[in-house]
């Protein structure tokens, strides 16, 4: 047997928590011969709901989870972590941007920030998912004092997959003949699906799916007001398909990139494609099972390259909107 990874996760007893423990502690996230220690953080009220849940897992005697540790406490919660999940933080509900957030949720970051790099592995990784979660990775990673810039990430995998699930739907293929969708920017309305690097079966989209018009407007909205869509019509946020994004956010960064393919994911600008460094924002990224890089040479048309700014302008306000949160 390997050894177990360390998995934190923080809101554990809300929706995303219900839907992806039971993924991780399954194998989905690391594999089928990869044990796992579940560090489950929650605030104090709720930690009673926490604790239904662990009876749950324990029900569900995984032979993968190793151990379960509940707690309210930021520093056992991340002791030891290989891989901290921040998804507790409060959702939006209908009306509103994941941008209104902000003045609520990005305090939490700064302590969780602190506390992974004041007791996770030096090596941790940390995927926020709590919304507006671009900038509150960006709040987590300034707080995380000695922890490189490169090991934090934001999620744009739902919408990576959203956008896969559209174009194949339009095509009248399977969703895994799509390739090479990223999604640029913020995960927010301004999120740009370039349609035109992505493929299907091979081909450019744009040589398959000849309604331009559709690809400029319908396709692009339909993704970046999904998260909306899903809320006015379950009266709550998306949260098994976040779990899954999640799940494939950690396997793309942790297993190789098919040849010539790349994912998307919000990482710390290098300056690449003219992101101004220090921004988290969404680009290709490609994995050889270990390390990550930026997939460099995607060429960006008049338009999208007016789409992709437009969403790192975004960024930058909100960068602007939190810098009490980030130490100079
Ligand atoms: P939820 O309300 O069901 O659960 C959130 C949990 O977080 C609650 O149990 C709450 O007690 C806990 N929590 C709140 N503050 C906390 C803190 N400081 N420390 C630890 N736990 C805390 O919400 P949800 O549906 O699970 O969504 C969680 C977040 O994920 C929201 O911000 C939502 O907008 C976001 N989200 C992001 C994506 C994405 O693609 N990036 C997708 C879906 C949802
Ligand atoms: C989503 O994209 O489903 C989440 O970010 C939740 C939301 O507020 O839209």
């Amino acid at each position: 047997m390997k050894d177990p990874i360390t998995v934190s996760i923080t809101g554990a007893a809300g929706q995303i928590g219900y839907a992806l423990l039971t993924r991780i502690a399954s194998g989905s996230m690391f594999g089928p011969d990869q044990p796992v220690n579940l560090r489950l953080i929650e605030i104090e009220p709720a930690m009673n709901a926490l604790a239904g849940t662990v009876m749950e897992l324990d029900d569900c005697a995984f032979p993968l989870l190793n151990e379960i540790v509940p707690t309210c406490d930021l520093a056992e919660g991340f002791t030891g972590s290989d891989w901290a999940l921040l998804v507790g933080s409060v959702p939006r509900k209908a009306g509103m941007e994941r941008a209104d957030l902000l003045g609520i949720n990005g305090k939490i970051f700064t302590g969780q920030g602190q506390a992974i790099a004041a007791n996770a592995a030096p090596g941790v990784r940390t995927l926020v998912v709590g919304n507006p979660c671009n900038t509150n990775c960006l709040i987590a990673m300034n707080n995380a004092a000695g922890i490189p810039n490169d090991q934090f990430f934001a999620m744009t995998r739902l919408d990576e997959n959203r956008a896969k699930s559209q174009l194949a739907a339009k095509a009248g293929v399977h969703n895994s003949a799509v390739s090479n969708m990223c999604i640029w920017g913020n995960h927010s309305a301004t999120q740009y699906p370039d349609f035109t690097n992505a493929k299907i079966d091979g081909k450019l989209v744009t040589d398959v799916i000849s309604d331009r018009a559709w690809l400029e407007g319908e396709f692009i909205s339909t993704v970046q007001q999904r998260g909306a869509a899903i809320i006015a019509a379950r009266g709550q946020s998306s949260a098994t398909s976040a779990a899954n994004g999640v799940v494939d956010t950690v396997r793309s960064l942790t297993t190789p990139t098919p040849e010539g393919d790349w994912t998307s994911v919000a990482v710390c600008s290098d300056g690449s494609y003219g992101i101004p460094e220090g921004l988290i924002a969404s680009m290709p990224i490609k994995s050889d099972g270990k390390n990550w890089s930026v997939v460099q040479g995607v060429e960006l048309d008049e338009f999208s390259r007016g789409k992709v700014d437009a969403s790192v302008a975004e960024l930058s306000e909100e960068r602007e909107a939190v810098k009490d949160l980030i130490p100079s």
